[in-house]
């Protein structure tokens, strides 16, 4: 199923840009367009995508009217990750195994790209799906994606995550490494959970429980990824390791050492599939992708 879902969304993104580029009237930001679409369509794990396409799956039985969704999504996070490599954020020259973005077309190109991204995700939800879905949903759906685009989601946890390399006096809050995890990491997989549960017509209690589990596998997941910074390869992640601790950046691994690091992600895991037992919510994918990354780490 992951894979299924995976090659929709792969093949999907590359028809969305390939729309772009094909329409005459925009030759001339052609560089721009190219730029998205290097990013978004390199590759990477499509987990938010997936999310998105299985929780409109488990309210609904179809997983179809949330495959735009979905893909936006995916522009939003490959936007996130353009912004995140520049040179005057974590200066990163690999993503997804490739030269990164702004190394390929320029800073000036990577910054317009994201920005265009960003905005693209969201004319796509609506163009897409205002059709076939109840328009308040569709209204729900664009405001939960603008929310993480912005201060309530990944640019209040990056402006945090960068504030944190040199405000050490705010590094002692417990409540700061926590607002980074969420908010750079989390608001992106609870906008792509609700978005699913939104288009699959849960109701309010059950966007709730997607909320809460979404928002604890999203720090679970920037856990493991600091972690995976310190135990895994460059080859493996696709980009360049070991710099975390280099950039003084507020992580588990840097505040706790690894040990300790890895027994709070194990903790937040079996937090994070509490969630879904009490809330009812059975879904193989879910799981496959809670143990994908248990598997990795320990
Ligand atoms: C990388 O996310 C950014 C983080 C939030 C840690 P992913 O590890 O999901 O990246 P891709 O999409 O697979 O490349
Ligand atoms: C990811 O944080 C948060 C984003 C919004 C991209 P990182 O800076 O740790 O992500 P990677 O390790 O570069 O993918
Ligand atoms: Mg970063
Ligand atoms: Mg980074
Ligand atoms: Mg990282």
């Amino acid at each position: 199923m992951i894979k299924g879902y995976k090659k929709i969304i792969d093949d999907t993104l590359v028809k969305y840009f390939d729309e772009i580029l094909e329409n005459k009237n925009h030759i001339f930001a052609r560089k721009t367009i190219e730029s998205m679409k290097y990013t978004t369509c390199l590759g990477g794990k499509r987990l938010r995508a997936i999310l998105c396409l299985e929780s409109c799956k488990i309210f609904s039985g179809d997983y179809f009217p949330a495959i735009p969704s979905a893909c936006a999504l995916e522009m939003l996070h490959a936007q996130s990750l353009i912004h995140d490599d520049l040179p005057s954020m974590d200066n990163d020259d690999l993503r997804r195994g490739k030269p990164s973005n702004h190394k390929v077309f320029g800073e000036a190109i990577a910054v317009l790209a994201g920005d265009a991204l960003i905005s693209l995700g969201a004319q796509i939800i609506i163009e897409k799906t205002q059709d076939t879905i109840d328009k308040k949903r569709v209204l729900s759906a664009v405001k939960e994606y603008l929310k993480a685009a912005g201060i309530y989601g990944i640019v209040g946890g990056q402006t945090a995550d960068i504030e944190a390399e040199l405000r050490t006096n705010l590094r002692n809050d417990p409540d700061f490494l926590y607002y980074i995890q969420q908010y750079k990491t989390g608001a992106l997989f609870v906008a792509s959970c609700l978005i699913g549960g939104i288009l699959g017509g849960a109701d309010n209690k059950q966007l709730l429980n997607l909320e809460e589990f979404a928002k604890n596998f999203g720090i679970a997941f920037q856990m493991a990824d600091d972690i995976l910074d310190v135990i895994s390869t460059t080859e493996e992640m696709g980009k360049t390791v070991g710099k975390d601790l280099f950039e003084n950046k507020l992580t588990n691994v840097n505040k706790y050492g690894l040990e300790v690091a890895k027994q709070k992600l194990n903790s937040q895991i079996e937090k994070t599939c509490d969630i879904l037992k009490s809330a009812d919510i059975e879904s193989s994918v879910f799981a496959e992708i809670i143990n994908s990354i248990k598997k990795r780490i320990f």
